[in-house]
């Protein structure tokens, strides 16, 4: 063994390193969590309270000290305190100066206040370094330490020395601190938590449009068409009919929107001859919510499959199959088998089960356990090539239920196309632009630019 290799360092002749003491002012839920897990990390811990003596139960380990004497005592202290309540911290200017004062609070609605809480926090107390940080973790994952979804501690403050010391307490707790700026930023840190589900939000307003157009579309062309030309009453077809007709139509046009950003991105890329320019803010936003995009499109297709399911058990199909029965047997008609038909029933049957197969694939890639999980091109492989491969045959699918129908005059009611004519635009003019972009010379156009050559370049 090289005993260069080894530590030559006795256990026990190192003194033990004097545990920092912080300070945390309010005993509340969050207060609480926040020192049971500064415990549990090797700090310790004094609280700052209004009664020090009758504040409930305080982590083991603990103390709880007025609100002066427990200021003196260390050189970082986190506000968990509500912002109404900020005024008494005033009076302690004199023992917070030159302390770094972490705000970890919240509002309950945006634009509260003309200034951010932790803005207020610094006028009140200039001669302290104020943080913002913290304030996107619950109690709950303070508590319980970092996981993948909350592993990230945003913090923005003035001081480059009080960050640092934030930031180092925040990766010993086991998070990944991330420097948003200076203590400006802090109104939008605050705006964080009060978010629901940002990058879903374009996304789901796609989903509710195209579904509101397309159910009113169809209602109208199929219920209310026939109740007004023939008299007759078919709302009943509203429940699965109507139902099995809106999801795989949204379902196709939004798998074929998350390609569709792409596609421009590649035009334009080609159109400028170069990739160091940006995109247009529309098509970056539509870029990054392709992944939502596409979830919401699997959870259409899965309800049309589940919609699909069910027709051979439903009343009126049944009803529909005995009637024809009977009626040939009583006229004494035979019904001649009809492969055309059979083949194609079958055909796009199967081109929607692989359609449907590759989805989930595409879906459960997405999954960030998955996706973490794969290199890059592995995933690029699954999210591209087999994603256009889904396109395809979701596309081919439909294009084999149409058939020829479209031939048909009767298909088109007070003069409108049916709704999966509708639903194969998108889809189909994504497919014509990929084909144009695969052919040699414009695919060698675009790796050439995607490697970072300019078209002005010397070849
Ligand atoms: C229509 C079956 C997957 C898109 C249909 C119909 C059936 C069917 C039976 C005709 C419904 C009717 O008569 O009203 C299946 C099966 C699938 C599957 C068994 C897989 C297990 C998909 C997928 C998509 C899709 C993944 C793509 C998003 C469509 C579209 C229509 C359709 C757009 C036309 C709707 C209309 O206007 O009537 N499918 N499908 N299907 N399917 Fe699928």
């Amino acid at each position: 063994v090289n005993p260069e290799s080894v530590l030559l360092c006795p256990l026990g002749t190192t003194a033990a390193p004097e545990q920092k003491l912080l300070c945390i002012f309010g005993t509340g839920d969050l207060g609480r969590s926040l020192g049971q897990r500064l415990l549990q990390c090797g700090y310790r811990v004094v609280y700052g309270s209004r009664r020090p003596n009758s504040c409930g139960p305080l982590p083991r380990g603990t103390k709880a000290m007025n609100h002066e004497a427990a200021a003196m005592s260390a050189a970082l202290v986190f506000v968990c305190v509500h912002r109404e309540n900020y005024d008494f911290l005033e009076a302690l200017a004199p023992q917070l100066k030159g302390k770094v004062l972490v705000d970890v609070s919240n509002n309950l609605k945006k634009n509260l206040y003309p200034e951010s809480n932790a803005e207020y926090l610094q006028r009140l107390i200039p001669g302290a370094h104020v943080v913002k940080a913290f304030n996107t973790l619950s109690a709950w994952s303070l508590q319980n330490g970092p996981s993948d979804a909350n592993r990230q501690v945003y913090l923005c403050g003035n001081s480059v020395q009080a960050k640092q010391a934030v930031e180092e307490m925040a990766t010993k707790l086991g998070f990944a601190a991330l420097d948003r700026g200076s203590l400006s930023a802090a109104g939008e840190l605050e705006d964080f938590p009060l978010q629901l589900f940002p990058e879903w939000r374009l996304p789901l307003r796609v989903a509710v449009g195209l579904t509101a157009f397309f159910f009113f579309y169809l209602l109208m062309r199929d219920v209310v068409y026939t109740y007004v030309e023939q008299g007759k009453d078919i709302s009943f077809r509203i429940m699965v009919s109507l139902a099995n007709k809106v999801f795989p139509i949204v379902s196709l046009i939004m798998l074929a929107l998350c390609y569709v950003p792409g596609v421009i991105a590649a035009f334009l890329q080609l159109y400028r001859g170069t990739k160091y320019r940006r995109f247009p803010d529309w098509l970056d936003r539509w870029m990054l919510c392709r992944k939502q995009l596409g979830l919401i499109a699997l959870g259409f297709a899965f309800l049309h499959v589940f919609y699909t399911l069910i027709i051979p058990i439903r009343y009126y199909v049944r009803f529909r199959i005995s009637e024809s029965t009977i009626s040939q047997i009583r006229e004494n008609r035979t019904s001649v088998f009809d492969t055309t038909r059979a083949w194609r029933a079958d055909s796009y049957y199967s081109m929607g089960i692989l359609g449907f197969g590759l989805y989930v694939l595409l879906g459960i890639s997405s999954l960030p356990s998955v996706s973490n999980a794969l290199s890059w091109r592995e995933f690029s492989f699954i999210q591209s090539k087999l994603g256009y491969l889904t396109v395809f045959f979701c596309t081919f699918h439909t294009y084999l239920y149409g058939w020829d129908r479209f031939l048909h005059p009767y298909s088109y009611k007070w003069f409108t196309p049916p709704g999966y004519l509708l639903s194969l635009v998108v889809p189909s003019v994504l497919i014509v632009l990929k084909l144009l972009l695969l052919l040699p010379c414009v695919d060698r156009s675009l790796t050439r630019i995607r490697q970072g050559r300019e078209r002005t370049d010397p070849e």
